[in-house]
């Protein structure tokens, strides 16, 4: 549960309101991303559910990529997306799921673009989907 006077109280302790702010600020960036990784893997998770006839494998990759952008990728072995709705996707509200609100990619999409970074859904290798997100390293000189 989040407290409404964790902010005060949290102040009060450290008495610098501008370092309070920059750990807050980084505080709700690991979180944001963590939302992100977590969606992905409910999704990929979700997508293999109606799979029986082969294994259910879902793989997260996390590296670099050639302008030194963090990037990271989750690939599943589910259903797959098709062609109609590969477009429709990340649009809030789209869902295939009978108990799905559609705002999980959307909701994803909104915070990396936030953090200057970019996601998209991609072919998989054979059966299934991956979706990857790139974020751009922090710079000082900006
Ligand atoms: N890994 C995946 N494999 C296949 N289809 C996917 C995958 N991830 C998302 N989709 C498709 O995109 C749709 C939208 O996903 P999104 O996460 O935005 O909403 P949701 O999972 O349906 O509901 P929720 O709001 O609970 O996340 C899904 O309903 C599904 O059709
Ligand atoms: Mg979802």
């Amino acid at each position: 549960m989040i407290r409404p006077d964790f902010h005060q109280l949290w102040l009060r302790a450290h008495s610098s309101y501008y370092y309070a702010l920059a750990v807050l600020s980084v505080a709700v960036a690991v979180i944001a991303t963590e939302q992100v990784i977590i969606n992905l893997l409910m999704n990929g998770f979700e997508a293999m559910e109606p799979v029986t006839d082969r294994p259910r494998e879902l793989m997260v990759r996390s590296g670099q990529d050639e302008t030194g952008q963090v990037l990271l990728s989750v690939s599943d072995r589910g259903v797959g997306i098709s062609a109609d709705n590969a477009n429709r996707i990340f649009s809030a509200f789209f869902t295939t799921k009978s108990s799905g609100l559609g705002m999980g990619l959307s909701i994803c999409r909104s915070i990396v673009e936030a953090h200057g970074g970019r996601m998209s859904a991609s072919g998989n290798e054979g059966p299934g989907a991956r979706f990857q997100f790139v974020l751009p390293l922090h710079r000082e000189d900006a």
